[in-house]
């Protein structure tokens, strides 16, 4: 585990140029000692320590796993990925670009065309043995609208998952507080052996986020 250490905290002055909610990301940013943490290990994201929280609880990767990172950008899961199962192990799909990462395949699409499962095949010379997704949509700050955008998304992501994981793989999904909603959860149950709900402690506590976690699929 990581350890990381509360620090003074920095005050962000209000500027004219700057609206009352980007004043209050930069004061968050500033004051996150796992911004800080991510900048001085030299991570992509924040969220790396988030992934690295799920494979110590989770043991989702073993060297020579073949892993597709959903939603892979800036880049940071599928950096810790690529360090447990090997160089040409990581396919990473996203809308944005990424800086490339050594050793893992990435193409700019969404997840949802076609193609996405193609290029996965292609890169991974056949099935995952896990797919993990951190996929976030633009919030729009209607709590209503939200919840039901990512709760889309996680059904897409799983639908994506269970067509191209090999039987016994693991999927991991990032899900609204309150869990993933309930006709998920059971069609869900029936395909793994285990399927359980994570917070890790890098999520920030105010965050409605949390993980689902699916092990053992049955095909
Ligand atoms: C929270 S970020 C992922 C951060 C990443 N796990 C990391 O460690 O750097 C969520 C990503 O999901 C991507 N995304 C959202 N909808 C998508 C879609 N339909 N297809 C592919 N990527 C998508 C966004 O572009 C964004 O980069």
């Amino acid at each position: 585990m990581v350890a990381i250490s509360n620090r003074t905290k920095v005050k962000v002055k209000t500027a004219k140029y700057r609206s009352k909610s980007s004043t209050k990301w930069l004061q968050r940013q500033l004051n996150d000692p796992y911004v800080k943490k991510a900048h001085e290990m030299g991570y992509r994201s924040r969220a790396t320590f988030k992934i690295i929280e799920i494979d110590e609880k989770f043991h989702l990767f073993k060297y020579g796993f073949k892993v597709a990172d959903i939603g892979s950008a800036p880049g940071g899961w599928s950096e810790v990925a690529v360090k447990k199962v090997g160089k040409g192990n990581v396919a990473s799909i996203d809308i944005l670009d990424m800086k490339p990462i050594d050793g893992v395949h990435f193409k700019q699409v969404d997840f949802n065309l076609d193609e996405a499962k193609e290029f996965l095949f292609d890169a991974l010379k056949g099935k995952a043995d896990v797919v993990i997704s951190d996929i976030a949509p633009n919030t729009t700050g209607n709590q209503v609208v939200d919840h039901l955008q990512i709760m889309a998304l996680v059904e897409q992501a799983y639908y994506f998952a269970i067509d191209v994981l090999k039987t016994g793989g693991s999927f991991v999904a990032k899900v609204r507080q309150g869990g993933t909603e309930a006709s998920l959860l059971s069609e869900m149950k029936k395909h793994f052996s285990s399927v359980k709900h994570f917070k890790p402690q890098s999520s920030r506590k105010e965050s409605a986020e949390t993980y689902v976690i699916a092990q053992g699929f049955k095909d």
